[in-house]
């Protein structure tokens, strides 16, 4: 149960106001730096938690959760795992009650808004509301209208509890573009019936795709890591015959370790004389990869989005690409390129907030100079 006078002042301001309205900064109510300095780095620790199980939780979404305490400490972050699992919410709800910290848990921050039906789990906006808690922050509001409700459930007396959008506070502006990022994925299949796709284009100092003669790559190793980061983010490859063909591509995640038991991503092979090799698809088959066959790439996106796939890329050759390109069926771009002097650089053009930010922004390739992107 809140009381007030047990809490430093800017957070006693945060939860008894009980209004944030919009276009007011944090400061002119009277929240101090150290408030939102302590909300922003919970968020943080969530959206990267999170971000650890990109492409693994399809069809949900990727979430983060965590708990401060009164003096906005980090109790714990947790993250949703996959589906039919616990939800972030519920996660660090339990994870605090088995470390003991539960009853010091004041404040959730949420990346999603809790949902608030009875799915495979019970709704968060209960557990919430049975818990300490008594100010939660919402990073995006739930663009599924079956699980959405849960801000308006914790705001319901008796007992509502304090909560506050993160898009309302201008002091948490790219934390909220953070928390779009992250559900852009899961965000673009409700919404638009499709998934959210990344292109994923290599290209020599020259601007050539096609590698060297018997090879099937020319990037760096840091770069073959973010390509296969990418891969685990994402729930299905989009590619074209001409690819299959030239390389006979193993499309696994090796660089970096996979989700453990995850479900069969798809891969879409862009094929219109069935050229497609019985030996291939039965490797891919093998891989653990479910082949789709498609003569008509217009269709590929309701057809991924039927199947629940949140996050596709795409890894083809120049002529797949040009038609990508020309019929507009990409939400980011990233291109690769090498250089003859230094490391490759990386460059992210995107219609929205990029998930790519957390592929990315892990240090190991430099990173776009223009980070508009993001
Ligand atoms: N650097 C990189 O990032 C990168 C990535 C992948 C591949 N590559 C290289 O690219 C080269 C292969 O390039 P590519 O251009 O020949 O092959 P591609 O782009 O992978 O595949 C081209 C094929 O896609 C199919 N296609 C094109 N438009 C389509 C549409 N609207 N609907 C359905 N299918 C469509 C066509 O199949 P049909 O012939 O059946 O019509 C076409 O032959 C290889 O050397 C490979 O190493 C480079």
């Amino acid at each position: 149960m809140f009381v007030p006078e047990d809490r430093p002042k800017g957070w006693d301001r945060i939860a008894v106001s009980g209004d944030f309205p919009s276009g007011v900064a944090a400061k002119e109510q009277g929240l101090t730096a150290p408030d939102i300095s302590a909300v922003r780095r919970g968020f943080d620790a969530a959206l990267k938690e999170a971000s650890v199980y990109l492409g693994a939780t399809s069809p949900n979404p990727a979430v983060g959760c965590t708990l401060l305490d009164r003096d906005g400490a980090i109790l714990v972050s947790e993250a949703h795992h996959r589906t039919g699992t616990r939800h972030a919410e519920a996660l660090a709800l339990h994870r605090a009650r088995e470390i003991g910290v539960l009853d010091r848990a004041v404040t959730a921050l949420v990346t999603l808004e809790p949902c608030n039906h009875v799915g495979r789990t019970p709704p968060c906006s209960e557990a919430l509301r049975d818990s300490p808690v008594s100010t939660v922050w919402v990073g995006m509001r739930d663009p599924n209208p079956v699980a959405g409700g849960g801000i308006a459930r914790l705001r319901q007396m008796p007992e509502g509890r304090e909560v506050f959008l993160v898009e309302e506070c201008p002091d948490l502006a790219e934390t909220h573009r953070a928390c779009q990022a992250l559900l852009a994925p899961f965000a673009t299949r409700i919404s638009k019936q499709r998934p959210w796709i990344t292109v994923k284009q290599a290209c020599d100092a020259k601007g050539s795709m096609i590698p060297p003669e018997g090879k099937t790559t020319f990037t760096s190793q840091n770069s073959l890591e973010i390509a296969h980061r990418l891969r685990r983010a994402s729930d299905a490859i989009i590619t074209g015959i001409g690819t299959v063909l030239a390389d006979r591509p193993r499309f696994t995640v090796r660089h970096v370790a996979d989700h453990e038991d995850r479900a069969p991503r798809l891969l879409v092979v862009c094929d219109r004389q069935n050229r497609l090799p019985d030996s291939w698809r039965e490797m891919m088959i093998g891989s653990g990869y479910r082949v789709i066959v498609s003569r008509d790439l217009a269709e590929i996106p309701s057809l991924l989005g039927d199947h629940g796939v949140n996050w596709a890329m795409v890894e083809a050759g120049p002529a797949l690409l040009d038609e990508i390109a020309d019929q507009g069926l990409w939400d980011d771009w990233l291109t690769i390129r090498t250089s003859h002097e230094g490391p490759d650089r990386c460059s992210v053009r995107s219609h929205g907030p990029s998930p790519l930010r957390f592929i990315l922004d892990e240090g190991v390739n430099p990173l776009p100079a223009d980070k508009a992107a993001f």
